[in-house]
């Protein structure tokens, strides 16, 4: 139309005065301003050579010699170390470049660079960060940060990126004390973002003291979980990871160190604290609240249905069981995965101070219910009574396959409507005839964190395939969840339930909305602030409007 023309004119003018309506392109191999040898080369002396050449992880793995075993590949702990390594392979494909270009394990004679980036600085001091962060800026580079390697949305790597790498900053720090602007916060630890979970809850055990942590290994509290806002099995209890920060230090786009937190730097504490990941620049340490620990009863339930019918009945009896927990502000994970045509719910609940005895009767009702379905048995039942830190303990993450989530909040309305069981059950049964492999109900969100926004669990829809699956077929499963899931999903959910954005789709449309709700225009006033040219650009983060799905040009 003609019309729009013009007034699509006015509006990008508006949206972007720095730019006009020229699309503004970062440097790319090939392109002018890209940085030659010696440049880098100077870049690797003033990183104290930790500047390395990056390559997939099937590359990575085919070049050492004997090559990687099939533990070591699967192994999250393992794929940490490699700089270009994703835990979920796929986010290393470049499945939407020109020609695609992808490197899959066992068949590296073909291997292209794909979604990788090109070099990393495997970062050591915060004088490396800086160094690498003022390259970008001069040299006008895509930026890519990492700490795992876990993200769900592929956001840690980019094409034709520098990677920040921050693996090695390990430093764990606990205090009695933490000081924020003279005030005394109490009991405190900090540590560096590429400290694991695992480390945080083995650490903390030896000094008494929990905080609030997902239930993974290496998942990197300083790194994407807390920008995230961080789920918890005992958020119901004391509130979100995000919600117990208490500091962060932060190189922003201008190679500066900031301190950030209530008094400092607020509004940038405020967007760090589940404003999206990697969108504000590269974070060196986050302090958190800790507590004293506690005693746990930790019980894992493994339930079968002989089909499709019987699952989906028995994800409506437990949902007529969903506030069970509420009394000990328990939390709980509902997994239902479909394994060679079986489908297997298995539910992991966390209940703090309480007994073994306690923690049975309180699932008693759950599962006498859930037995009295017809098709469904009980495969398994444990349960531990052992301090917070051992049951949240993992001592791995798996990875080195290909999967996608999709997810959305479940209003705490949605459970307590008068059908909310037939519902579930309907929209359980829909997703399975659909084909949906895996359906996670994470029980994380009520108590302490309802008391902030009504919302009571999340269920997050996951998708796999074999590395022998066409492309046309990856793609066709990288959008089921837009295509097939979330219709199905909204049926419980609402049109506008909101998505955790850590444990989410890549594609959706209104990501502003979708993951940050209300809040976008305020972060997005923010990130003017600290990065007015744009260096931290991630898929669906703040600001990403602005540029194309690499963040190398802008739209
Ligand atoms: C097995 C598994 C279990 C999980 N369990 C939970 C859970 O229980 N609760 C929960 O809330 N979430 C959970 N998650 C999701 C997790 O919170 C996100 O994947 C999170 O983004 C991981 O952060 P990371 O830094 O470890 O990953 P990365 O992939 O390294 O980074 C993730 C994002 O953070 C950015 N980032 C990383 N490091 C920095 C840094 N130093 N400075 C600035 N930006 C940085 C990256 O650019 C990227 O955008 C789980 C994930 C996995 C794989
Ligand atoms: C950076 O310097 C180190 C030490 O001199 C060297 O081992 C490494 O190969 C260099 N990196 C690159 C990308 O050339
Ligand atoms: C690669 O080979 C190993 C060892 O034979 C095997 O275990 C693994 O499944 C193979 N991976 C793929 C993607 O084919
Ligand atoms: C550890 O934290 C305390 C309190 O915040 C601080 O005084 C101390 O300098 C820190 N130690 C290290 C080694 O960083
Ligand atoms: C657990 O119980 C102990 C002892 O009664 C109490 O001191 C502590 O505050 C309780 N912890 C939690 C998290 O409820
Ligand atoms: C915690 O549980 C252990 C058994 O695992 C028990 O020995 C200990 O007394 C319990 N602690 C508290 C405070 O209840
Ligand atoms: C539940 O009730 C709502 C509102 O009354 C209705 O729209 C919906 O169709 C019902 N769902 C089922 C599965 O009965």
């Amino acid at each position: 139309m003609r019309i729009s023309l013009s007034s699509t004119f006015v509006l990008l003018s508006t949206l972007f005065p720095a730019y006009g309506v020229h699309a503004r392109c970062r440097n790319v191999p090939g392109s002018a301003g890209f940085p030659g040898a010696d440049q880098w080369s100077t870049l690797n002396t003033t990183v104290n050579g930790n500047l390395v050449a990056v390559v997939p992880s099937a590359k990575y793995c085919a070049d050492i010699p004997g090559g990687c075993t099939e533990v070591e590949w699967t192994s999250a702990l393992f794929r940490s170390t490699i700089p270009g390594a994703m835990n979920q392979v796929n986010f290393e494909q470049g499945y939407d470049l020109t020609p695609p270009s992808v490197c899959l394990q066992n068949s590296t004679t073909t291997c292209g660079q794909g979604d990788v980036p090109i070099y990393a600085v495997e970062a050591e001091t915060v004088a490396d960060v800086q160094a690498a962060v003022q390259f970008a800026q001069t040299y006008d580079l895509r930026i890519a940060v990492k700490s795992s390697g876990h993200d769900y949305l592929g956001r840690s790597t980019a094409p034709n990126s520098l990677l920040i790498h921050m693996r090695k900053f390990t430093n764990v720090n606990f205090t009695d004390g933490f000081m924020v602007n003279g005030q005394n916060m109490g009991s405190a630890v900090t540590v560096g973002p590429g400290v694991h979970l695992q480390d945080v809850y083995l650490q903390s055990l030896a000094q008494g003291k929990i905080v609030v942590g997902g239930t993974a290994a290496t998942v990197c509290p300083a790194g994407g979980y807390l920008q995230g806002a961080g789920h918890s099995a005992i958020a119901p209890l004391l509130g979100l990871a995000a919600d117990n920060a208490l500091e962060f230090q932060i190189v922003v786009s201008s190679g500066q160190l900031l301190t950030v937190n209530k008094a400092s730097n607020s509004d940038l504490f405020f967007a760090l604290r589940g404003g999206g990941a990697g969108s504000w620049g590269v974070i060196v340490s986050a302090t958190v609240r800790t507590f004293p620990t506690f005693n746990v009863t930790g019980s894992v339930i493994e339930l079968a249905a002989s089909s499709n019918t019987a699952a989906a009945a028995l994800a409506g009896v437990h949902a007529q069981h969903i506030f069970d927990l509420d009394t000990i502000r328990g939390g709980q994970y509902f997994y239902l995965e479909v394994t060679n045509g079986i489908p297997v719910m298995t539910i992991t609940t966390v209940m703090p101070n309480t007994t073994m005895d306690e923690g049975t009767a309180l699932l008693t009702p759950f599962l006498n219910d859930a037995l009295a379905i017809p098709g469904v048995s009980l495969i398994s039942q444990n349960s531990q009574t052992a301090p917070v830190n051992e049951v949240l303990y993992m001592s791995d993450d798996a990875a080195g396959f290909n999967l996608v989530l999709g997810s959305r909040l479940i209003p705490t309305t949605a459970y307590q409507a008068t059908n909310a069981s037939a519902t579930v059950e309907a929209v359980y049964k829909r997703l399975l005839d659909a084909g949906t492999l895996g359906i996670l109900g994470n029980l994380v969100a009520g108590g302490q964190v309802s008391a902030n926004a009504d919302i009571v669990s999340a269920l997050i829809l996951a998708n796999e395939w074999f590395d022998s699956a066409s492309l046309s077929d990856i793609d066709t499963i990288r959008h089921t969840f837009q295509t097939t899931g979330l219709p199905i999903l909204e049926q419980l959910s609402g049109a506008d339930a909101g998505s955790y954005s850590n444990e989410a789709d890549l594609f959706e449309p209104d990501f502003q909305t979708t993951f940050y709700g209300p809040n976008y225009a305020k972060l997005s006033a923010i990130k003017s602030v600290y990065d007015p040219s744009d260096l931290f650009i991630v898929a669906a983060g703040v600001g990403s409007e602005r540029w194309d799905e690499w963040g190398l040009c802008t739209v």
